[in-house]
């Protein structure tokens, strides 16, 4: 049996690499996947491509080499050029020999305001589903990204996020008291669990109903839902493994709209939606220097 604190990243998935509202202005980011390093290239006219982070002349990173010059990538080394397609352009200098090189691109897509890619088996990019987060099209929600790092393996945050007996840790602001186990079921991929919970506070208090309420919390490798059988509020989330100690934590709290203020929202997911195990609890966990952050 394999130990699942050593567990590795599978990349046959659509992974979360970066959110339209925090994309850096200069339009490149560099973005770990396990040990896969990726560049997300924003052309001007807002369309995204994934690359391997290496110019192929020099294996020069882009990410932090590279500028968007008119609607082309620049490697700040010798000024090859890309395209949003990834191939290249132009190689100064030496005439007729850009046709020879290209990035290495991936499949992208966006969904629910992020962006993701398919790093794994180009074959399968059809076969696995986007994972289907009910809120991302309602209107009737107001979405509220966060992401941030966290240094643990990515299986300690998902027991975390499952487990909703961990009331003790957040003290004050428990969003909810009580919890119950009612069912509990689980397969090679998935595990869904369905709580009741009581007396919502904080944030429940907000938007929920007040008494008892329903969580039913699944995680489908590598995707983590939490939803409120009410419909008050739903939590989405990817733990991305960027070694075998370390996360970039993305994740979207969608509100029912209540009375029209989801500023009120903002400011209590602020301090709940980041309430979770700071980082450095865990054995050989180092301390994290930043924190999960709303965008
Ligand atoms: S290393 Fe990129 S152009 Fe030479
Ligand atoms: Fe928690």
């Amino acid at each position: 049996m394999q130990d699942v604190r050593r567990c590795g990243v599978n990349l046959d998935y659509w992974w979360p690499v970066a959110h339209e509202r925090s994309f850096p202005a200069r339009g490149l980011l560099g973005v770990r996947i396990g040990a896969l390093e990726l560049l997300v290239f924003r052309s001007p006219t807002g369309h995204y491509s994934v690359f391997e982070d290496a110019c192929p002349h020099k294996r020069v990173r882009l990410s932090r080499f590279g500028e968007v010059v008119g609607s082309e990538l620049m490697c700040g080394y010798h000024g090859w050029r890309f395209t949003a397609q990834g191939k290249c352009s132009l190689t100064p200098g030496f005439n007729g020999l850009a046709a020879k090189f290209c990035l290495k691109s991936y499949p992208v897509r966006q969904y629910g305001g992020w962006i993701w890619a398919f790093p794994g088996d180009p074959a399968r990019t059809e076969e696995r589903a986007l994972p289907v987060i009910p809120p991302a099209t309602d209107p009737r929600y107001h979405p509220i990204p966060m992401e941030g790092p966290v240094h643990c393996h990515f299986s300690y945050m998902t027991e975390n996020a499952t487990d909703l007996f961990h009331a003790q840790l957040h003290r004050s602001q428990q969003p909810w008291v009580n919890p119950v186990l009612l069912h509990l079921e689980s397969d090679e991929r998935t595990v869904r669990a369905l709580y009741e919970v009581e007396a919502p506070r904080l944030l429940a208090a907000l938007i929920g109903q007040r008494g008892k309420n329903r969580i039913q919390v699944t995680y489908e490798y590598p995707y983590f839902h939490l939803a409120s059988e009410d419909g008050a509020f739903y939590l989405f989330v990817v733990y991305v493994p960027t070694s075998s100690t370390s996360i970039w934590v993305h994740s979207t709290f969608y509100f029912r709209h209540v009375f029209g203020i989801p500023w009120i929202l903002a400011i209590a997911a602020s301090g709940v939606g980041s309430g979770h195990l700071p980082s450095g609890v865990w054995a050989g966990s180092p301390r994290c220097g930043g924190g999960t952050k709303s965008l």
